[in-house]
């Protein structure tokens, strides 16, 4: 029987983000709400990654019970992803700040019923694992970012620590989907379509509405706007796209393996911290510990 490639940890984190703040990086509202956005749209994705992964693990090939457990895992690790983001997200909608929220997440609802309802498997799978080869790219940007600004005046570590975490853990199950993906189909080419569909797929989603919520925080006086927002985009997108296409590039390559990925920084340590707690509160109490 094969072994599996990295062990799955499932980690049924509490959280409470009564205190927690919608506004987590005050020197950077552009790219806080750019992750907002993220979170809201995370639970639909992750709902439809966790149906293609649970469908696909009943038409793996005979002996690969080690690829039919990291699908179990895979699924248990975004459920918990799932039910963290939700709670955040009830408190980014129950502020009243940004009423058009659930209009943009009708319109992302249609999108997975659709997808659900005439997709096949080989579309799902392929969205789904090109939505994870992004996954350990972003878990690198964020924890580098992450770390760099864990000293900031204001930085709110409790929304920090669930991007740090969810992130970690999406490093920690980056091979499953492509190993299906290889075990079921193995086309280089619906897997490179995969990842540019489910990343600008994504992208039509978080876009529009951290934009949408960027411009309700102007109008009222909590942001800046003007040059200065503008600015500080600026540098954050061009900061994200100069980190993010190269190594996007690189998982075009048929070589590419997301086993030979070494973890971020600071990756093992925030993951550490995660099993011995199983709380995003005392995570980001110790939060300081990983820098
Ligand atoms: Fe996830
Ligand atoms: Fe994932």
């Amino acid at each position: 029987m094969r072994t599996s490639d990295s062990e799955l940890v499932v980690r049924k984190i509490e959280a409470d983000f009564s205190e927690a703040r919608i506004d987590w990086l005050p020197s950077d509202p552009e790219l806080a709400q750019f992750w907002n956005a993220v979170s809201i749209g995370l639970p639909m994705l992750e709902g439809h990654l966790i149906r293609a992964l649970a469908q696909a693990k009943k038409h793996l090939p005979e002996g690969r019970d080690d690829l039919f457990r990291d699908c179990e895992l895979f699924c248990q690790q975004e459920a918990n992803h799932t039910k963290a983001h939700l709670k955040f997200n009830e408190k980014v909608v129950e502020s009243g700040l940004y009423p058009e929220i659930t209009q943009h997440l009708d319109r992302l609802k249609s999108d997975y019923i659709r997808f659900d309802k005439e997709m096949d498997l080989d579309f799902c799978m392929h969205y789904a694992e090109g939505f994870e080869t992004v996954g350990p790219i972003l878990a690198e940007y964020f924890l580098v970012q992450a770390n760099k600004r864990l000293t900031e005046q204001g930085v709110d570590l409790m929304t920090l620590s669930l991007w740090r975490w969810h992130l970690a853990e999406e490093y920690e199950h980056r091979c499953c989907a492509f190993n299906v993906v290889e075990a079921l189909y193995g086309s280089y080419w619906r897997r490179i379509r995969g990842i540019i569909f489910a990343t600008s797929h994504l992208l039509g989603f978080v876009v529009p509405l951290s934009e949408y919520m960027l411009k309700q925080d102007v109008e009222a006086g909590r942001v800046d706007g003007g040059f200065k927002g503008f600015w500080r985009k600026f540098r954050s997108y061009t900061g994200m796209a100069t980190f993010m296409l190269p190594r996007v590039l690189k998982a075009f390559m048929p070589w590419y393996n997301p086993k030979h990925l070494k973890p971020p920084k600071g990756c093992d340590a925030v993951l550490n911290i995660a099993s011995e707690t199983l709380s995003l509160n005392e995570m980001a109490a110790r939060a300081y510990e990983t820098i």
